[in-house]
């Protein structure tokens, strides 16, 4: 970079000023990208057409100058990106180790070798300009499965199971799987499933999403809900109970009748 500032890219960076213009630029390609990753904005002209690109973010701020060759002449004018700009060929920018808040508008400013030499037309209609919607995701966290108070209707039990991410971010949405059949009805983050209980240990699996990630949990009915306590288990072992109850009394009491009539009774005839 000594002493590289030529002529052309001065006159680049005296044309830099923001115009400050709506940022939602119509025809703005999308990008999505994990919160650490990179990006890579291609311009799509021929390198050897260009001869210089400045770039701004959000319309207000001046990022990039970069004046065609081999290799580029860049200047990096923003502080925060120091260190994370890359411009592999002149017709493209690269940023690296991607921030939350480098989401933003990110505009190219184009000159071409064919152009008139006044090319700095003002407009976002301009046909020299390219718009790029950058969104930086965190990934999106292991969500959370739970089950609200379980209703048993003769052999049937409804679960609501509803799944959540904690501090989700954005645009996260919910899809569910399930080996169980029975009746299903997923709405988003909700699950409503119709089991028996001898059907509560089938797995079940939330996926929460968002544009850059996924993340599942899979647990059954039967680990997340409370018991539903069905009629026929707790009758059953309530018959158990009283069996034994019973028993015991019966034995105490036939404990006790040998005590009091028979031994005395062996004791008389030894006599
Ligand atoms: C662009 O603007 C959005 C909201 O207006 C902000 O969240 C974001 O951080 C800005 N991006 C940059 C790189 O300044
Ligand atoms: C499950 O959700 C449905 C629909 O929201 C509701 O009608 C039903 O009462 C819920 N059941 C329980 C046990 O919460
Ligand atoms: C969520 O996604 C929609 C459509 O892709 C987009 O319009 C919206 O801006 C996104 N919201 C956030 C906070 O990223
Ligand atoms: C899904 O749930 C949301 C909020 O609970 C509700 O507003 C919406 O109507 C439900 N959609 C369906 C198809 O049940
Ligand atoms: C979830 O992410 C994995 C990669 O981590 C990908 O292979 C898979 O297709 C994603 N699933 C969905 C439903 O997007």
């Amino acid at each position: 970079m000594d002493g590289a500032l030529r002529p052309s890219l001065l006159l680049l960076l005296l044309f830099l000023q923001p115009n400050g213009s709506g940022r939602a630029e119509a025809g703005a390609m999308e990008l999505s990208r994990i919160l650490g990753d990179s990006v890579t904005f291609p311009l799509g002209i021929p390198a050897e057409q260009l001869r210089t690109v400045s770039w701004t973010v959000n319309a207000t701020r001046s990022l990039v100058a970069v004046e065609a060759g081999n290799p580029p002449n860049v200047i990096v004018l923003d502080t925060s990106y120091k260190g994370r700009v890359r411009v592999p060929e002149s017709n493209s920018l690269q940023i690296t180790s991607l921030r939350m808040e480098d989401t933003g508008t990110y505009s190219a400013q184009i000159s071409t070798a064919t152009d008139p030499s006044n090319s700095h037309v003002s407009g976002s209609s301009n046909p020299n300009h390219r718009h790029f919607l950058l969104r930086v995701y965190k990934p999106v966290p292991e969500p959370t499965v739970l089950c609200d108070p379980v209703t048993c209707v003769s052999e049937t039990c409804n679960y609501n199971l509803s799944c959540t991410v904690r501090d989700g971010g954005d645009n996260v949405t919910y899809s569910w799987t399930h080996t169980a059949g029975g009746a299903v009805v997923a709405n988003e983050s909700i699950l409503h499933i119709s089991l028996s209980p001898r059907d509560a240990h089938l797995a079940v699996t939330c996926t929460a999403q968002n544009p850059v990630s996924n993340s599942s949990t899979t647990a059954s009915a039967k680990d997340l809900c409370a018991a539903p306590t069905p009629v026929s288990a707790s009758s059953l072992s309530y018959c158990h109970v009283k069996g034994i109850v019973l028993l015991l009394v019966l034995g105490a009491l036939s404990a006790g009748i040998i005590t009091v009539h028979v031994l005395p009774g062996r004791e008389r005839r030894r006599d």
